[in-house]
């Protein structure tokens, strides 16, 4: 998987854009900046918002092209990101350290999030936010009428009682 999100991002374009995630724009508006993680963060577009919107932004991805383009975007916008280039078992980040962690788009097997989510969960400050978007598994049905993106696979995929389980 990590070739083909390396491959995805290899060419000059933007494959999910410049701009932020709708979602992640809402949902900040209503925060006071401060130190925020972006897992799997891609292309860096999430990320470099946020640094635009005055927050201390850590990333991390598993794709060399994606922090590439990250790191350009970042330039392009004069903000400054802290992205590693690590698969998501491998980092870590000191317990208490994070006023937010934002999933977006971060399809990890259930297997892995269940391992990894419990020690994420401390890195969070006692008051600091999740901001969260994701396909759901009703993805699965509703992909077979429409047009839509995101994983095929159930494993990839959350209900709102995995979110909370895991
Ligand atoms: C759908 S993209 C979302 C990118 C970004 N969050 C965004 O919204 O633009 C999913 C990302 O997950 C990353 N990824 C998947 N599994 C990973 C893993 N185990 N460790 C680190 N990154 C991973 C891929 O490289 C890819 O960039």
């Amino acid at each position: 998987m990590q070739s083909f999100w390396n491959e995805r991002y290899a060419q000059e374009a933007y494959v999910y854009g410049e701009s932020p995630n709708e979602w992640l724009r809402e949902c900040m508006n209503g925060l006071h900046a401060g130190k925020i993680l972006f897992p799997a963060e891609g292309e860096g577009r999430n990320a470099v918002y946020a640094a635009q919107c005055g927050w201390e932004v850590e990333a991390f991805d598993y794709s060399e092209s994606g922090k590439i383009k990250a790191d350009l975007l970042a330039r392009k916008n004069g903000v400054q990101i802290h992205y590693k280039v690590a698969d998501a078992n491998e980092v870590h980040y000191p317990d208490g350290s994070l006023d937010a962690i934002a999933f977006i788009f971060t399809h990890f097997p259930s297997t892995l999030r269940r391992q990894l989510f419990p020690d994420w969960i401390k890195w969070l400050k006692p008051e600091g936010s999740i901001i969260f978007e994701c396909f759901s598994v009703s993805q699965l049905d509703y992909q077979k009428d429409h047009q839509s993106g995101g994983p095929k696979d159930a494993h990839l995929l959350y209900s709102l009682d995995t979110i909370r389980d895991e």
